[in-house]
């Protein structure tokens, strides 16, 4: 399945202009793939054949464009203002700012024609349309990026900082378990896959903070600049250990709610927990 959805991620870009290269540039560089992972092992645990995956790819395409997106505007001068994403140069230091906010829009705009252009139902097709511009949005990430640099230096409350990584981590994961209901129709588990989304959203922005300090940035193929940038995050604030402790506290959380029955989710967040970058 995944290396499918590598080709078909391949495919999705002619590179007619320089916006469309830098786009493929970031697109298709070394990436974990969990968004789009988790919605397509969702739609295992709920019966979907292999060889009916392909047809929810777009949906899970477009999940990802709107994450890599996140992460060349995220990259930027204006924001953390690092060099190295997804190991090599950052959009914007291999193809100059003005391309690389561009690339960083064109994945967003286009990643809305793709659900468009899916092969569903007219209602379910809006259902993700609004939902992919819920989670990515002013309310969603887009939010929790605001509050990551209003929270730059200052002393920040415990839950803030929670609330903060519910929304520019959390929303972009929560996404496409709620997509594979939706394009599924099991509305039932929705409340279900909400709070899973929610948790396991948290739990990875702990994570990444935390290897932010303890490894490398060649490891993790990303520069680590969380300390220069005077970030506030679970590990500045409580310190490694117990951020670490937190982390287990809430994918043990999700295991409870998921209590056995989605074997193929459990298996993808077990290696999850257990990333090295
Ligand atoms: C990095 O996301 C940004 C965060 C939300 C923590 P990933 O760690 O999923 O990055 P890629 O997709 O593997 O590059
Ligand atoms: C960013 O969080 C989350 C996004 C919405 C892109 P970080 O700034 O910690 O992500 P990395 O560490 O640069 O990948
Ligand atoms: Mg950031
Ligand atoms: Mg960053
Ligand atoms: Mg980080």
């Amino acid at each position: 399945m995944n290396s499918k959805f590598e080709r078909y991620l391949e495919g999705l870009i002619r590179e007619e202009y320089i916006v469309h290269q830098a786009m493929n540039y970031s697109l298709l560089a070394r990436s974990k793939r969990i968004r789009p992972l988790l919605m397509l092992t969702l739609l295992q645990d709920l019966g979907v054949s292999e060889e009916q995956m392909e047809r929810y790819f777009p949906v899970a395409a477009a999940i990802e464009c709107v994450h890599t997106y996140s992460l060349i505007h995220d990259d930027l001068p204006a924001f953390d203002d690092d060099d190295y994403r997804r190991g090599q140069l950052s959009c914007h230091r291999k193809f100059g700012e003005e391309t690389a906010i561009l690339a960083g829009d064109a994945l967003l705009t286009d990643a809305f024609d793709l659900v468009a252009g899916s092969d569903f139902d007219p209602d379910r097709k809006v259902k993700v349309i609004s939902l992919l511009s819920r989670c990515a949005g002013s309310n969603g990430m887009i939010k929790g990026q605001a509050l990551d640099m209003q929270f730059e230096g200052r002393r920040v409350a415990l839950d803030d900082l929670v609330a903060m990584d519910e929304l520019k981590t959390g929303r972009l994961l929560m996404l496409p378990l709620l997509c594979a209901l939706v394009l599924t129709g099991h509305d039932e588990y929705y409340d279900l896959f909400s709070k899973v989304g929610k948790l396991i959203g948290i739990a990875f922005q702990i994570q990444d903070d935390i290897l932010d300090v303890t490894s490398s940035s060649q490891q993790l193929g990303k520069s680590t600049s969380d300390r220069e940038n005077d970030k506030v995050t679970y590990v500045s604030l409580l310190g490694i250990d117990e951020a670490k402790e937190k982390v287990n506290d809430l994918f043990s959380q999700v295991r409870d709610l998921l209590a056995g029955k989605y074997p193929e989710i459990q298996k993808l967040l077990d290696r999850v927990e257990k990333r090295t970058w």
